[in-house]
């Protein structure tokens, strides 16, 4: 599969994307074994951001799992299964944004987490990881992305409503005591 998207241009047929951020070239693409350590990093990173915004031992737990030894091999199991969608955001040789998530039989594709290095936020790269999971789990055969993400997440939930995801319920104190919004967005 062979796909570009340029700015605000989509077309399908590609294992990479494109984005032009400033003067820098981002590159959206499939992860790849290589990126492992590296993928680990920029979530680290993007977990510790959000001290202060999520219970500390949500972000505790989840940066020591990222660290965890096990978890490389994991992620490696997970980025050659082609039943995942494991999206990289690439800037100059180095990961600053992820995307990952996995479909199913049923037609459902599940956007487990996603984030962009605080360093590079505000220019464009979360839309484009998020258009471009999309353009994935349509070529996977999904018919419906859906999410969970809490309210919290103010960045997030604009740049999902701004993508066309609508609010389907709330499970109250779901995680760590935090209520959890499920977005979806219907693929047509
Ligand atoms: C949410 C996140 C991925 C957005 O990434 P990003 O690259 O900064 O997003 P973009 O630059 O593509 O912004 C796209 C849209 O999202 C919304 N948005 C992003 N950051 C925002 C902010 N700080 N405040 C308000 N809206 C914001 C806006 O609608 C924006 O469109 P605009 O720039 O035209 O106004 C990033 O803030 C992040 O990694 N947050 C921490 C991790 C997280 O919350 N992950 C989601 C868990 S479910």
């Amino acid at each position: 599969m062979r796909a570009c998207v340029v700015g605000s241009t989509a077309s399908l047929n590609s294992d990479s994307f494109s984005v032009e951020t400033g003067l820098l070239m981002t590159r959206i693409r499939k992860a790849t074994v290589r990126d492992v350590h590296e993928l680990l990093e920029c979530q680290a990173r993007v977990w510790a951001s959000l001290r202060g915004v999520l219970p500390t031992p949500w972000i505790e737990d989840e940066i020591k799992r990222s660290h965890h030894p096990d978890v490389k091999d994991i992620l490696r199991k997970i980025i050659t299964d082609q039943t995942r969608i494991t999206l990289v955001a690439e800037e100059n040789h180095t990961i600053v944004g992820f995307a990952l998530g996995r479909t199913d039989k049923g037609g459902l594709s599940w956007l487990g987490f996603m984030g962009v290095s605080p360093t590079h936020r505000r220019q464009g790269i979360g839309r484009k990881l998020v258009q471009a999971y999309v353009t994935e789990s349509k070529t996977k055969g999904a018919q419906k992305v859906s999410l969970n993400t809490a309210p919290e997440l103010k960045p997030a939930a604009k740049l999902y409503v701004d993508m066309g995801f609508v609010p389907e319920g709330l499970m109250k104190r779901h995680r760590y005591g935090v209520d959890l919004i499920i977005f979806s967005r219907f693929l047509e």
